[in-house]
């Protein structure tokens, strides 16, 4: 192998083989080719601007630009190791296409500003595609509590059995996780949308170039104010990857209880034969594999951010060749995040049914409906810690003699206390149980009714 040609005279032998590949990353960051012909075309057109180069000059890299992009599209481009790095690929074929005059592309510029460059760009456009899979991720959850806005099912904490819930209560509670996720992904989409070219390999540049021209051209907000900053900043990329983290822990609570929902135990969910799969030996099995790569896929993305923020601790400004390593986490991740928004959402909207006529028996079975015999008391001017009291006691005479608080009769009621009456059965009734719960962000139907009008507003934000 030769030395790659872009080097300085200063070297006298070609790099050893093997180091040559550890030291390459043209393997994965091929990824960011586009975006960093789009940086190199913006980057060109400023310096034709600003009369670095000529105007014919500039139209040349353009068009030579423009030509490798077209060839790689084509399939007709795949540098290998020998070529370092996608940015010393791009230029060396450039050079071939224009010919001297590809050598000035990289007048006023380093890899270092360049590469910030194109990680930036790359991560833009990931991110908007990654807030699109969350609007669908969303819009399935709103259509299913549409369906199911008076569908019980038990609500637990502790995971034991707690207060009947909406079903559809249960579902908008993960939209509104997505939600704070598609707005955290936009709010650090402002962080990433800023530029660092023109920053150089570390302190500008002695040419009289145009940071704000490039900046505008390739739409960023502005360029970064310190051009030690503007090289060395990765906490885009750990905001990025914390939040993809987050979406992630979502993704991964909600494929728990669906695994949960379809174990025999719980039988809440049947899963359908598109998102299930067998088991090579158990001829009766149907497995809820999907859930359970994205549950496990979740550590693989809790992985890369902490690989990022130990990459970046303790380094010094400004580019430390460290830094090459913030690409394979961030692709991983896009990857990751997308294929897991993705198959959860055709889960849900395809994959899976609810067992209503389960879910209604499963809440009428239980004593989900004990607080509901509290509040009643309460509600009749006993102290509310009397009447839990009172309440924690039938529940025990009750479990002791294998009735359900509404097999107790009225006189058996009142012997608890006076103040019982008929209506007592109607307060503990389920339907009644989840109805009742009408404060603001509660289960009852009325307010659930509201939240999926909010949920179909905030749908609607971009
Ligand atoms: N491949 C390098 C990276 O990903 C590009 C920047 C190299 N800069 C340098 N000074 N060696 O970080």
């Amino acid at each position: 192998m030769t030395q790659p040609k872009t080097w300085s005279q200063r070297f006298e032998s070609a790099l050893d083989p093997a180091i040559a590949r550890f030291n390459a990353s043209i393997s994965f960051d091929i990824e960011l080719i586009e975006f960093d012909i789009t940086g190199s075309v913006a980057h060109a057109k400023m310096l034709a601007h600003t009369g670095i180069i000529s105007a014919a000059e500039g139209e040349q890299l353009v068009a030579g630009l423009e030509q490798i992009r077209q060839e790689y599209r084509d399939g007709n481009f795949n540098p290998g190791v020998d070529a370092e790095d996608v940015h010393f690929a791009v230029e060396r074929r450039l050079t071939e296409i224009a010919g001297d005059v590809g050598k000035k592309l990289h007048t006023a510029r380093s890899r270092n500003d360049q590469v910030g460059t194109d990680t930036r760009l790359y991560l833009r456009e990931k991110i908007t595609e990654i807030r699109q899979h969350l609007r669908e991720f969303q819009t399935v959850l709103l259509d299913l509590a549409q369906v199911h806005v008076e569908t019980p099912i038990p609500g637990y904490t502790h995971l034991q059995r707690a207060q009947p819930i909406s079903l559809a209560h249960h579902l908008l509670a993960y939209f509104q996780m997505a939600q704070r996720d598609w707005e955290r992904l936009g709010e650090i989409y402002q962080r990433v949308n800023i530029s660092p070219l023109g920053c150089g390999a570390l302190a500008g540049t002695t040419f009289p170039i145009d940071r704000h021209y490039t900046a505008e051209l390739l739409g960023f907000a502005r360029p970064y104010s310190n051009s030690l900053d503007g090289v060395s900043d990765r906490d885009f990329a750990i905001e990025f990857l914390a939040a993809a983290s987050l979406i992630m822990v979502h993704l991964s609570r909600l494929s728990e209880e669906i695994i949960l929902w379809a174990s025999q135990e719980f039988s809440f969910i049947s899963l359908k034969d598109s998102c299930a799969t067998g088991s090579s030996i158990m001829p009766q099995k149907k497995n809820p594999d999907v859930p359970e790569l994205v549950r496990g896929k979740s550590g693989r993305v809790f992985g890369h951010l902490q690989a990022m923020l130990v990459l970046l601790k303790g380094l010094p400004l400004a580019y430390n060749k460290d830094l090459q390593e913030d690409k394979e986490a961030l692709f991983d991740t896009v990857k990751t995040v997308k294929a897991c928004l993705e198959a959860t959402s055709i889960l849900l909207r395809d994959g899976l049914e609810f067992r209503t006529a389960r879910l209604t028996a499963a809440v009428a079975e239980d004593f989900s409906n004990a607080t509901d015999v509290a509040d009643y008391l309460a509600a009749k001017g006993v102290p509310f810690r009397e009447a839990y009291n009172l309440v924690g006691k039938v529940v025990k005479t009750s479990l002791a003699a294998g009735k359900l608080l509404k097999d107790l009769t009225l006189a058996e009621w009142q012997e608890l206390h006076p103040a019982f009456a008929e209506d007592i059965y109607q307060a503990i009734a389920p339907r009644q149980v989840i109805a009742a719960r009408n404060s603001y962000g509660g289960t009852g139907f009325e307010q659930v009714r509201q939240a999926i009008q909010t949920a179909q507003i905030q749908l609607q934000q971009n």
